[in-house]
């Protein structure tokens, strides 16, 4: 018997959720297209996430090119950084991913041993594909960006963005203003990224082209604490830390308060953002049953996290996968993109009250200095005043010059210096969906079978703001003026921005079967007794209850079940 997976993927395939892309030329793993049904649910998905960061949080959106050039990834870390260890086969010439085969050949952290020592680990495994010895293996670092050249001739290399966030911190100064100066404030961002997988083999879990929905929050260095922190406070959710996965325990729920006391979570901005995550997951309708949040074991961190939590699902053939990651990227990125770029990227932030700061300053010694050191004798005097004795000379370099600096040509004096503010360089607090893991998520666990008169019903228990048709409605036959009411009460729910389907043909059962098929929460049926009463049969999706309801109430009834 087909398990859930297959049943899924085939429904997928049949009823316009999801196909494989490029299927006429044999398709390539990693890409797939959204038929008509599915395009529309992830876009009420993409939807969902806004209300949550964009209207209420109140992190304006904005949308960057999808290809970006050398330096953003050179200054990023993923030239370097974003490469997985693989090696080839040497008799079936497949590639494998090391940490994809590490749990079957037991090797702990394939991903951070030398690759010598990986080559030395591989040598008596056999192929997990051909079963040959495997023997001498050359290991390599694979780089997952796709690379591209922009303009004729290859002049400048452009890479493909293998994450959104990279346009949101260079846009950095630019939104710093938009956001009048100050701090903390956010920025989202819904776009593909592309990523070129090693032998991707999960359908919508691993793929080469993905959406992802980011937030970046900037906040001062110092704030531990969220300005909304109350509103998930008692939220209790459940917590995989990384001690209860080292003692092999099992996870913890706790109300966020508790998580952020105890300790487990580091800070409120953290704890708030998980608390979000597990809301925005609970609402699309992902099952509260198969959620967790595990924090990431030291050595599984991306090279800019200092700390970071998986939301993860459980799926039927995958186990626990990875959705959302909530990731603490300190002021890693301002401050690499602030070295490449020149830029400062940092906030100035007044001080309440100016401030009397003693300062340590280098003042020339007039008529012994050039004019060039003198105008600048201020600026290298702050930059070096902690270490010159004050009694001798010292050495600094300064320009990318050495300069010998002697009591002779400056003074060395404390001064107090009425200071107005400090120049900061924001932490970036980062919730990073993948909207594509998330929508496989959605369907597998809204796919139900039971039995109706004795026949089996397949049926997608989707919530009705996330269901791409909303509601059916069928003329029980297709005469006798059940039609034209049929079609005007499809026109008076459209005129509510909700999508109605009008469905005429087939016996009114197979109908109903086919919207419970794709997860349509309303039908609503016109029959003879319609044109006496002006009512119609409105039916629920899972109870398959039927009510009867006044013609000119529909709009207003199905308005309030779909958005509340
Ligand atoms: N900016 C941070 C970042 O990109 P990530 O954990 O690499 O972090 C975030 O990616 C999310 O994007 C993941 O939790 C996952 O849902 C999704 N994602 C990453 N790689 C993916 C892939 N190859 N296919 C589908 N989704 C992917």
């Amino acid at each position: 018997m087909a398990d859930i997976y297959e049943k899924v993927i085939d429904l997928f395939r049949r009823r316009g959720y999801v196909w494989p892309s490029g299927e006429i030329y044999g398709s390539v793993a990693g890409f797939i297209d959204y038929g008509p049904l599915g395009a529309m649910m992830k876009r009420r998905i993409e939807d969902t996430w806004r209300e949550f960061y964009v209207i209420r949080e109140g992190y304006y959106e904005i949308e960057c090119p999808t290809i970006g050039i050398e330096p953003i990834y050179l200054a990023s870390g993923h030239l370097k950084g974003f490469s997985d260890k693989m090696f080839e086969c040497p008799h079936c010439h497949e590639f494998f991913r090391a940490d994809h085969v590490a749990e079957e050949y037991e090797i702990q952290n394939a991903q951070a041993l030398s690759k010598e020592r990986l080559a030395e680990e591989l040598k008596d495994k056999k192929c997990t594909a051909c079963k040959q010895p495997l023997g001498d293996v050359a290991v390599f670092d694979f780089n997952l960006m796709f690379g591209t050249s922009i303009g004729p001739g290859g002049q400048r290399k452009g890479y493909l963005r293998p994450e959104t966030a990279q346009g949101i911190f260079t846009d950095f100064g630019r939104l710093l203003r938009f956001y009048r100066d100050s701090l903390p404030f956010g920025t989202v961002q819904i776009g593909r990224s592309y990523r070129n997988e090693i032998s991707p083999r999960q359908g919508m879990i691993r793929l080469r082209e993905f959406t992802q929905a980011e937030a970046e929050i900037f906040v001062h260095p110092d704030e531990k604490n969220h300005p909304n922190f109350s509103r998930y406070a008692d939220y209790r959710m459940p917590l995989f830390g990384i001690e209860q996965q080292q003692e092999n325990l099992e996870a913890v729920t706790l109300t966020m308060r508790e998580a952020v006391d105890s300790g487990l979570v580091a800070s409120e901005y953290v704890a708030y953002y998980l608390a979000v995550t597990h809301d925005f997951m609970i609402r699309i309708g992902v099952d509260p049953t198969k959620i967790r949040f595990r924090q990431h074991l030291p050595d599984e961190r991306a090279h800019y996290a200092t700390d970071c939590w998986d939301a993860e699902y459980h799926s039927s053939r995958f186990g626990w996968v990875e959705a959302v990651g909530i990731a603490d990227r300190t002021d890693y990125d301002l401050a690499a993109h602030a070295e490449v770029s020149g830029e400062k990227m940092t906030v100035f932030i007044q001080y309440p009250e100016p401030r009397l700061e003693r300062r340590c300053a280098i003042v020339p010694k007039m008529g012994k200095l050039g004019p060039r050191f003198k105008n600048r004798a201020k600026e290298v005097g702050e930059k070096i005043a902690a270490s010159v004795p004050k009694d001798g000379g010292t050495t600094i370099e300064f320009d990318g010059e050495e300069i010998f600096i002697e009591g002779e040509f400056f003074e060395i004096r404390d001064e107090e210096v009425l200071v107005q503010g400090e120049e900061v360089r924001p932490h970036v607090i980062e919730p990073s969906y993948g909207i594509d893991r998330l929508c496989y998520a959605v369907l597998e666990h809204a796919f139900h079978q039971d039995e109706v008169d004795g026949e089996m019903r397949t049926v997608l228990r989707l919530p009705p703001a996330i269901a791409p048709v909303q509601v059916a409605v069928f003329p029980l036959m297709n005469r006798d003026g059940l039609d034209v009411i049929a079609r005007q009460i499809t026109e008076a729910i459209r005129a509510e921005r909700i999508l109605a389907e009008y469905d005429d043909s087939g016996a009114i059962g197979r109908r109903y079967r086919r919207q419970d098929e794709i997860g349509t929460p309303y039908a609503i049926t016109v029959d003879y007794e319609s044109k006496d009463d002006d009512s119609v049969t409105l039916r629920e999706r899972d109870s398959m209850q039927q009510i009867r309801i006044r013609i000119d109430e529909i709009p207003s009834t199905i308005r309030k079940l779909i958005r509340g």
